[in-house]
């Protein structure tokens, strides 16, 4: 049936009336006697394929295995049996590509996530990675909606750098020099002048300063795009690729980039709310039986979907550092000394147990802490009067910590030219930066979301290697 136009698999369960002839095409999740299960991850749905014995071959169904690929014609009917209703009559079927039962690794029973890992170039024919995928694909999708519908402009950053945004020196070098025997300076040191872009380079950290430019000239704008860390930081949240959506504002100061990131949250919270009710479901009740093992005072309070409401119907909880240190300093943890890093003075960096803490525990919302301790942060974030503290601020989320990382940035030439010397940053790869403040600078602000940190707060995956479909991190770049 070469001209009958294939069917989506969601189209043939929500759209397509019974007595219609279809065609479909899809991966077999489960065989039972001659009822095939078929999957193509348009949704998270099957549809039950009846192949009836009388109409074909015993030696065509024994090659229909779970995951084989098929190619599926018939007729939509009423199904008898529970759990759907309807079903595909199959009239013809083709075997596109058969999958040995004795050596295909994912059979129709629950593997860990650890073991999909492994195979992570099969695990999207999972329901659990076909849901994140969607999810994910919808989250990418409502930001560009939401910036869209505002009028801010797409920025495509780029990708290799000359420079440190973050300045904390985690870069992964680019190069074609040849590692064995690279060419020298005078002082025996490698001599990138000769390497490909004449000058060093890395992969960047973030697509910031480059958006900075774009905003003094376009005024709103976002990037969204693959940042690169070389930190060797083996946690559930840390990745070394990982995408960044990244608004920045002209004329915006602290306190609208606050604004802004609140209502951007909720706005993708309820987007997926809205457009992902199946998958949502799903992993809702995924996260459930997983809660079930679980002690007690380990469990989540809310259901996955739970949270997700709670999140976009309460105003997020916004105050200082010097605050949160006052909180934090007489918490019971504290004194208690149940945190592994304590805390005692002003001007610490919060450990992810500390931001768990104020939203977990303390006050069980998100939070927005905002002017932190110059010392802590990056070079481009104003300073506040109070010569200590910058015009910083961090979204933390439950089960998360940090989502978002922002500030409103040093617009003053004088004062962000003694503070790249301060920090002994190489003022010449950042020249071009300095001179937007020469030249008619603005007050800006803008903030980075970690995008695969949001997904894992969507979807309630605990890993942060389970909602990239190929996790780059310490020791592993396999697929
Ligand atoms: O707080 P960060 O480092 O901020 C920046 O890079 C700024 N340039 C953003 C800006 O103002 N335009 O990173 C922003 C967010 C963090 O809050 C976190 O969610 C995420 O990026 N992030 C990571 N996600 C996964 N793996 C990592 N290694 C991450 N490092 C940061
Ligand atoms: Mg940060």
């Amino acid at each position: 049936m070469a001209d009958l136009k294939r069917t989506k698999v969601k189209a043939a369960l929500t759209e397509v009336k019974v007595g219609e002839k279809i065609c479909v095409k899809g991966w077999v999740r489960t065989k039972r006697q001659f009822f095939i299960n078929l999957n193509d991850g348009s949704t998270i749905n099957n549809l039950q394929v009846v192949a009836d014995s009388d109409r074909f071959d015993q030696s065509l169904l024994d090659a229909i295995t779970t995951g084989a690929s098929l190619s599926v014609t018939g007729v939509v009917v009423e199904s008898q049996g529970a759990g759907q209703k309807i079903e595909l009559e199959a009239q013809e079927i083709e075997i596109l590509g058969t999958a040995d039962p004795e050596k295909f690794p994912l059979q129709p029973k629950k593997h860990s996530l650890e073991f999909l890992r492994e195979i992570a170039h099969l695990r999207p024919r999972t329901n659990t990675f076909g849901a994140v995928l969607r999810v994910r694909h919808t989250l990418a999708f409502a930001i560009h909606k939401f910036y869209h519908d505002k009028g801010f402009v797409y920025i495509h950053t780029p990708i290799i750098t000359g420079s440190d945004a973050e300045g904390a020196g985690e870069m992964f070098r680019v190069s074609t020099l040849d590692p064995k025997s690279p060419p020298l300076d005078d002082k025996g040191e490698v001599d990138y002048s000769q390497d490909f872009f004449g000058k060093q380079t890395n992969l960047t950290v973030s697509g910031q300063l480059e958006g900075e430019l774009a905003a003094l000239a376009l005024t709103e704008i976002y990037t969204f795009g693959p940042t690169f860390r070389a930190e060797n930081s083996n946690t559930s949240r840390h990745l070394a690729e990982f995408w960044m959506m990244e608004p920045e504002m002209a004329f915006y100061d602290i306190v609208d980039s606050m604004d802004l990131a609140e209502e951007m949250l909720k706005y993708l919270i309820n987007y997926v709310l809205e457009h992902c009710n199946d998958d949502l479901e799903f992993l809702n009740k995924r996260l459930m039986d997983e809660e079930k093992n679980k002690k007690q005072e380990e469990r989540r309070e809310m259901s996955l979907i739970e949270s997700l409401k709670f999140i976009s119907e309460n105003d997020f909880v916004r105050l200082t550092y010097t605050e949160a240190i006052d909180i934090l300093r007489n918490s019971k943890p504290n004194k208690k000394k149940r945190f592994q890093f304590l805390i005692d003075e002003w001007g610490v960096d919060l450990q992810s147990e500390h931001e768990r803490f104020l939203v977990e525990k303390h006050f069980k919302k998100p939070v927005i802490l905002f002017n932190y301790p110059a010392s802590i942060k990056a070079f481009y974030m104003r300073q506040n009067d109070d010569g200590k503290t910058v015009a910083a601020m961090d979204v933390l989320f439950p089960g998360i910590g940090e989502i978002i990382g922002g500030s409103q940035r040093e617009e003053r030439y004088d004062q962000l030219h003694s503070k790249i010397k301060e920090m002994g940053i190489d003022e010449e790869t950042l020249w071009w930066y300095l001179e937007t403040r020469k030249f008619g600078t603005a007050p800006h602000s803008g903030f980075g979301l970690g995008f695969e940190r949001m997904v894992q707060f969507v979807t309630g995956m605990g890993n942060i290697r389970d909602v990239i479909p190929f996790p780059r991190t310490p020791g592993s770049a396999e697929f």
